[in-house]
This record gives C-alpha cells, sequence and structure tokens, in this order.
C-alpha cells in the first residue's frame, strides 16, 4: 500500500514539472539572423533604388521629350529598366556598355561627361553585378 502511495505522489509531481515546460515562461525564441547573401557572394546594386534616380536626375535635360540620340528615359523605374537594359546601352560587361561609358566621359558623347562623383561607379556596379532590376 505504501508503494501505491509513493507511485500516485510520483506521478502527481511527474506531471506537476511536465505541465510546468509547456507554461509560458519556458517560451522559445526564435533567433533572429540577418538576410542571407545572395547565392554567388556578390553584392548587387538594384536598379530601382540606385541607377534609377540618377538617370532622372541627370539625363532628362537631353534623354526626355528631346531623346537625344533616339534615347529617351522618361517614365516608371520599371519602364526606363526595359528601355535601358538591352545592347549597346547595357551589355554583361559595363567595358561595352553605352549607358555607363558615354555620361562617364569614357567614349564620346553628345552630352560629355554627366555623372557626378560615385555615380559613374553605382551604374558600373550595376551593369557587372548582373544588371538586376
Ligand atoms: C546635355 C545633353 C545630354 C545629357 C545631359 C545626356 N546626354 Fe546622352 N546623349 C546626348 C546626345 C546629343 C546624344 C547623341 C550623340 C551621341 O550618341 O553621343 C546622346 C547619346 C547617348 C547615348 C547613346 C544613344 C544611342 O542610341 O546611340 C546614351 C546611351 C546616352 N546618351 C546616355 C546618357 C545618360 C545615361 C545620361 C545621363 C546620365 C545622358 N546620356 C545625359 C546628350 C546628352
Amino acid at each position: 500500500m505504501q508503494k501505491l502511495i509513493y507511485l500516485f505522489i510520483l506521478a502527481f509531481f511527474g506531471l506537476a514539472l511536465l505541465n510546468s515546460c509547456e507554461s509560458d515562461t519556458f517560451q522559445y525564441i526564435a533567433p533572429v539572423l540577418p538576410p542571407a547573401p545572395p547565392s554567388d557572394g556578390k553584392y548587387h546594386t538594384p536598379f530601382s533604388t540606385q541607377v534609377y534616380p540618377i538617370l532622372q536626375n541627370r539625363c532628362l535635360t537631353c534623354h526626355g521629350a528631346a531623346a537625344s540620340g533616339g534615347l529617351n528615359l522618361t517614365g516608371s523605374a520599371a519602364g526606363v529598366y526595359l528601355v535601358v537594359d538591352k545592347s549597346p546601352y547595357v551589355t554583361s560587361s559595363s567595358s561595352t556598355s553605352l549607358l555607363y561609358l558615354k555620361p562617364a566621359g569614357l567614349t564620346t558623347h553628345g552630352g560629355g561627361t554627366v555623372y557626378k562623383g560615385s555615380e559613374a561607379d553605382t551604374v558600373k556596379s550595376w551593369i557587372d553585378g548582373g544588371a538586376r532590376y
């Protein structure tokens, strides 16, 4: 009979113990991880937030309604992306992309050198990083 009481007490505390594990005091807090780097390990300069504003600020005086050289850069980020993301404006390398070379002053351009400060580098890294939107 005494054994039975022991068993009962053990079972009671055992259950109490198990129950306490389910309580809120042991809530699992998911760790916050930094965003995973791109699979190829490269940082990609995005067109929509980094390159598009440069084009809108620097090019529209001649490549707006006037469309110098047949290039019109007016429109939404998505629209302008479709206009420029093709050869010869943007190729697989900045070294052959007119959108980089001409306004950077690295080849003849009706508008001369247009990019200021780090803008040319931004456009270069966008093209060499795969010209992502
Ligand atoms: C002051 C006027 C002017 C500005 C500002 C200007 N351009 Fe131009 N651009 C021209 C003229 C004129 C041509 C046509 C002659 C030539 O191809 O160089 C031209 C041609 C081009 C071409 C070749 C077009 C083709 O179809 O062959 C590209 C690409 C270009 N510009 C990019 C740009 C970009 C990008 C900007 C802004 C960062 C810019 N340009 C700013 C005047 C300008």
